[in-house]
């Protein structure tokens, strides 16, 4: 229809390209502005005459059009009204496509989203999985778009604190505690280390001896950083399963070892090496920011080195458009300093194509935890105390419910997933349970649970095919027109949250189909005597159910049947 306008205008004015006026073209926030609208602002100074003087123009050069009840001028705009069926009909049309809110925009492009990358040997506390739902609803999103995109861990698994977890492990661990204990014991020792460290500074030599041996393919001291890895990623395991989440590649730090020496050599024959206080870095002082370190006193790499060899890996290898690094935004300074270095190596594309994603805060103050230790939070923690107050939840409201456990374990993440996104990513998060689990408020279980209404009533409709050809006039009414106007919005939304890198924009787009849909279900029965008027509301509420699921879905989250 939006095309179908825009030809109509073009026909009739000019100074202005099709792709000029599609973009001009607004969507009226009420109906009585009709359905879409042009603003003719833009023509007054090419065409020298005032605004509404146009609009009135060209409504008179357009004249009668078969598929507009009227053409409006109001103001400086031009509002078009479209037949009632045939809009209803055309947004049913689109809606029904099982790939309706995707594109192609992204086909044979390649996009690297570096995500979740926890440090081994530490716990998965509540930022990494931030990152880790933040890149993984941008993983689904671009891949709506038809973009490959390429998930890749970086986990934090190389650096001079497994020295020190060696020496802590030699002094005072043994291999049962680790077995027995895992993250939380590495962590102990890592804690122990310090508290030693502090009386004992000889200790911080022995383990920098430690780390030079790792770095020199020393068997032993790589035998137990492997085993402190593989113990590490067996329960980042548990939690990605929680999540349903996965990854192409486990691409750490440790992989880039052997490529740092590149990245060293690049830079000096580009004439960017400086030494400074026996390091050695990129000045960046030009553009105000502290310098990139290259390399430490002793010749070791740093994390930047890694990120600049990582990145020259994955043009390499995977020749991407874009890569995408989702951290917090304390790492805001390093990327920057990265990207920049890779620039000024004569990289032009790292400007547009490597991008930074950071995110805010989680703060947990309204929020009781059953911890393990302390005050350190697990992820896995906050995730299964969601599934069982879930589980309570459901059980009091749906004693009858088959699949409880498996609702349950549905409900319960997804409600955290989504208050997670459902503000601006670079805000703090706030959780409270109240808030996260509550089933009227803007929140993954209210979506949910809209869903499980629409499946309801569709089960119940016996007879109901979507394929099957419905009377458009009955979804005329303002409650059915309303909400496919706001379904029609989805492939906008899943542009726009792709163009900006905000899952958010899903999550906000959930919840309105979800409230259109809730007031429609209260403005019209569904379950009528009369075939053809219960079959479009039906359609309707197909529809609805169809574009929440895929909402859900872009945002890692799924969508119970009942619950
Ligand atoms: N391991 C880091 C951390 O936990 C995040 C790594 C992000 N990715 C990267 N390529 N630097 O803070």
């Amino acid at each position: 229809m939006k095309e179908k306008i825009v030809e109509l205008i073009s026909q009739n004015i000019e100074g202005m390209t099709n792709d000029d006026i599609s973009l001009s073209i607004e969507i009226p926030p009420r109906p009585e502005m009709g359905d879409y609208a042009f603003p003719c602002f833009r023509l007054a100074k090419t065409m020298r005459k005032a605004p509404n003087m146009i609009a009135a123009d060209i409504k008179e050069a357009i004249g009668d059009v078969d598929f507009l009840d009227k053409i409006e001028v109001q103001g400086a705009y031009l509002n078009f009204f479209i037949k009632p069926e045939l809009f209803v009909k055309s947004m049913v049309d689109a809606a029904k496509a099982p790939d309706f809110g995707g594109s192609e925009e992204g086909c044979g492009k390649v996009i690297c989203i570096d995500y979740s990358s926890p440090n081994v040997a530490k716990n998965f506390h509540v930022g990494h999985l931030r990152t880790t739902i933040i890149g993984n609803s941008l993983y689904k999103i671009f891949s709506k778009l038809g973009y490959k995109v390429n998930r890749i861990n970086h986990l934090g698994d190389w650096g001079t604190q497994f020295g020190k977890l060696i020496v802590a492990y030699k002094n005072w661990g043994s291999k049962e505690a680790v077995t027995e204990n895992g993250i939380a014991e590495l962590m102990r020792l890592y804690v122990k280390f310090h508290d030693e460290a502090d009386k004992n500074p000889e200790l911080v030599d022995e383990a920098r001896m430690w780390f030079n041996k790792m770095e020199n393919g020393d068997e032993e001291a790589l035998s137990i950083w492997q085993w402190f890895k593989d113990i590490s990623l067996i329960e980042y395991k548990r939690t990605y399963d929680l999540l349903g989440i996965d990854f192409d590649y486990y691409l750490g730090e440790s992989f880039y070892m052997d490529k740092c020496q590149e990245v060293v050599d690049m830079v000096t024959k580009a004439g960017l090496l400086q030494e400074s206080e026996g390091a050695m870095i990129v000045d960046l002082s030009e553009y105000d920011m502290a310098p990139c370190i290259v390399t430490k006193k002793d010749g070791s790499s740093i994390y930047a080195t890694r990120d600049l060899a990582a990145i020259f890996y994955r043009k390499n290898t995977y020749n991407f458009c874009k890569c995408l690094y989702v951290t917090g935004q304390e790492q805001k300074l390093h990327f920057a300093q990265v990207f920049k270095v890779v620039e000024l190596l004569g990289n032009e594309w790292a400007k547009d194509e490597l991008v930074h994603i950071p995110y805010g805060l989680v703060s947990l103050e309204g929020a009781k935890l059953s911890t393990r230790s302390g005050n350190i939070i697990y992820a896995e923690d906050i995730l299964k105390d969601a599934i069982a107050k879930s589980l309570e939840i459901i059980s009091e409201k749906s004693p009858n419910l088959e699949n409880k456990e498996e609702v349950a374990k549905i409900v319960g993440v997804g409600a955290v997933l989504f208050n997670d996104l459902y503000n601006q990513r670079i805000k703090d998060v706030s959780f409270s349970w109240d808030k996260v689990l509550n089933f009227d408020g803007e929140t993954g279980p209210y979506v949910q649970y809209t869903h499980a209404r629409c499946s309801s009533i569709i089960r119940l409709a016996e007879g109901f095919d979507p394929d099957m050809d419905i009377d458009y006039s009955i979804l005329t009414d303002a409650e059915a027109t309303a909400l496919l106007k706001e379904i029609s919005r989805f492939p906008k939304v899943v542009a726009d949250a792709a163009d900006k890198y905000e899952p958010s924009i899903v999550a906000r787009f959930a919840v309105d189909v979800a409230q259109a849909f809730n007031k429609f279900y209260n403005a019209s029965r569904i379950n009528v005597p009369e075939d053809n008027v219960r079959n479009a509301r039906v359609m309707l509420t197909y529809l609805t159910k169809k574009t929440i699921k895929d909402a859900l879905l872009l945002l890692g989250i799924d969508a119970p049947e009942a619950m």
